[in-house]
């Protein structure tokens, strides 16, 4: 992917518009060397921590200089240097499936429904909502989104209605509903695998009144009643290159073209889904997320799905519903808003029943595929229920306490469960037999103490941001854990000294991040820069601890909603772990998933030992607060 700055000026920046907020700088590289030392401090010690230490002089006295003039550069040139790289690296150019990792699924409080009329009933509510929020976020009437007093950036709320992706060899393309010149009037609804285009808003651009548009998914349901047996739609879940050349294969047929682009300039996606059950040993509340994040199977209703849109609502039959997002054109937090709106117009019953209806009749979307393309949709079925069969996903809440405590100690409750994740890691891979196991695997993880995590931090408060990573662990988060588990047991007041110690180090460089000054953008930018200038790549991307830092083995992304909205995403590699959480005033959500074929992780232990982790975090703080109280008398 060599991209020059005035190419990538010319196409991805051209469309989008400034905002009035500040330009991403490029940041100080002093502060990024100092924060890759204390990183690696974190995960190597003696002669290899010393071998990195001459790495990273080495760095930043002969390949630094160059590579930040030129960076400076860039960042000059665009309104954000980094957004057009991180689009094509982080997604369009990744070639991996779509679910599970890349697209997060979404779910909504359990709603109260369990027939059949009650799911068009609430399909049809979901979709006037969502299309009431579309017409404020093209207005510009949503409420402005702010980081404590500054505003961040909202474009991203725009890009969610009618967006896709366009599948094509070597790198996908991103079409923005809001750049079509027409007025986007329609949803695509899917049912058994078949595909209709459903109007949704009038020639005024008024959304149809709810018996508008419940008749038409009544037509669909009249019209989808054996599953079809040739569900292209399947093929959106394999590798992109695999689905590229199917799309190419079926444009070449008119007719196709008509529905693929129907589909393509859809609003959103509304998926009629069929009953589902948890597999053995999982509740109602995991099967809702599988269902969410990738179906639950061909079987089941991953053949009713399309993922290139970046909206799908997935409309169970029993109440849980949610969505499948597709992560391209936005962070997780504007979704969560969207979804926290929808449960607001429930809540106050605020839907449009008089009003106009359709004007046009629901039109099947035919796509025909040949004998190449089937065979493709049955392999693409079977890779798609290997990864559901593979990914094991639950939902834990923790409820002894929410963000208040934290907050009442003084102490970022994000912080605070950031430390909790590495101390859970820590408990549960740390001992012998662990060790024992993994050194047998061949996926043998770089750190079997405290794990390299990835965390999300927004960088709305510039133009056009998206995000850095909040990495841990810190030489100060290390120290707490040890301490913690220390045997004999270090006094309690040392523990707490870590702890706070570690959460203020944890939240000082999340403001970093935030602040354009984090690490893993600008060591992302010195090596894409380099490549794109012919540059040689310099020692310390080649260096273990290079490879160290990036082997995540847990990742993951605070969504905080009003309602009791759930997000959740598969881990980033086969030995990590996915977390999405949501940290409520008086519980705490998590979503934790890894992968069964790994072998040495497990969800539902991680969720056991996370319950535990709070707990004793919380004893000790309590200890030592009650023993400073106590000297003070
Ligand atoms: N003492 C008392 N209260 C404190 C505190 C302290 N030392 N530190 C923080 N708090 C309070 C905050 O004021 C805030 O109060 P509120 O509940 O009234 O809003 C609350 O605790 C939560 O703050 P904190 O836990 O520190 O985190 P945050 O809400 O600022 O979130 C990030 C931190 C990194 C998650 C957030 O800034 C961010 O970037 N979010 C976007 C992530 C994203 O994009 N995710 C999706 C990816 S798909």
């Amino acid at each position: 992917m060599k991209q020059g700055v005035n190419a990538l000026a010319g196409s991805h920046m051209a469309i989008r518009q400034s905002s009035d907020l500040p330009k991403l700088p490029a940041p100080e590289p002093e502060k990024t060397i100092k924060h890759f030392l204390n990183f690696a401090q974190a995960l190597q010690s003696g002669q290899e921590l010393e071998e990195t230490k001459s790495i990273v002089k080495d760095f930043y006295i002969n390949d630094m200089p160059k590579l930040q003039n030129l960076l400076q550069k860039r960042a000059d040139a665009l309104p954000n240097w980094l957004t057009p790289w991180w689009l094509n690296i982080a997604y369009l150019a990744a070639r991996t499936p779509l679910p599970v990792v890349t697209s997060p699924g979404v779910m909504f409080p359990k709603f109260e429904f369990n027939t059949p009329e009650g799911q068009l009933e609430y399909a049809a509510k979901i979709s006037q909502a969502a299309i009431k929020f579309y017409l404020l976020a093209k207005n510009d009437k949503l409420k402005q989104d702010k980081a404590g007093k500054a505003p961040l950036d909202m474009s991203q709320y725009k890009f969610l209605f009618g967006t896709t992706r366009i599948p094509k060899l070597g790198g996908d393309e991103i079409k923005y509903g809001c750049d079509y010149k027409e007025t986007l009037k329609h949803i695509v609804v899917i049912r058994n695998g078949h595909l209709f285009r459903v109007q949704i808003l009038d020639a005024n651009e008024q959304p149809l009144s709810i018996s508008a548009i419940t008749e038409q998914l009544e037509k669909v349901v009249s019209e989808s009643q054996s599953p079809n047996p040739h569900p292209v739609g399947i093929v959106s879940s394999d590798g992109r290159d695999k689905w590229a050349n199917v799309y190419t294969s079926l444009k070449k047929d008119n007719n196709n073209v008509q529905s693929l682009e129907a589909i393509e300039k859809a609003l959103f996606v509304v998926c009629l889904d069929k009953a589902s059950d948890p597999p053995v040993g999982y509740t109602e509340k995991d099967e809702q997320s599988r269902q969410a994040l990738h179906g639950g199977g061909s079987k089941v209703n991953s053949s009713n799905r399309w993922f290139d849109k970046t909206i799908q609502f997935v409309i169970g039959t029993n109440g849980y519903t949610g969505m499948t997002y597709e992560h391209t054109p936005a962070e997780g937090p504007p979704v969560g808003a969207l979804m926290d709106y929808i449960c607001d117009q429930f809540d106050t019953n605020s839907f449009t029943t008089t009003g106009p209806s359709s004007e046009s009749t629901v039109q099947r979307l035919n796509i025909t595929t040949d004998e190449e393309v089937n065979k493709r949709i049955v392999k693409s079925a079977k890779s798609m229920d290997r990864i559901a069969e593979d990914l094991d996903i639950v939902a834990f809440s923790f409820k002894p306490y929410g963000k208040n405590f934290p907050k009442s100690c003084k102490i970022s409750p994000d912080s605070y469960i950031q430390m909790a994740y590495q101390l859970t890691f820590y408990r549960i891979h740390s001992s012998r037999k662990f060790l024992t196991l993994e050194r047998k695997s061949k996926h043998i993880s770089f750190s079997f103490s405290v794990p390299p995590t990835y965390e999300t931090a927004t960088l709305r408060k510039f133009t056009e941001g998206r995000t850095e990573n909040i990495r841990s662990p810190s030489t100060h988060a290390a120290a707490f854990v040890k301490k913690m588990e220390s045997k004999p047991r270090t006094p309690v007041s040392q523990i707490y000294d870590s702890l706070i110690s570690a959460t203020t180090a944890h939240k000082d460089y999340t403001l970093d991040c935030m602040n354009a000054a984090g690490m893993d953008r600008h060591l992302l930018a010195w090596k894409l820069i380099a490549t794109e200038n012919n540059l040689p790549t310099p020692e310390i991307f080649g260096s273990k601890i290079y490879q160290q830092l990036n082997h995540f083995q847990v990742s993951t992304s605070q969504v905080p909603t009003r309602h009791f909205i759930q997000m959740c995403f598969g881990p980033s590699a086969l030995d990590c772990y996915g977390i999405c959480y949501n940290p409520q005033e008086t519980e705490l959500h998590f979503m934790i998933s890894t992968f069964k074929s790994y072998g040495s992780t497990s969800s539902k232990k991680f969720a056991k030992e996370l319950q535990k982790t709070l707990v004793d975090m919380k004893s000790v703080i309590n200890k030592a607060i009650k023993q400073q109280e106590s000297a003070k008398l």
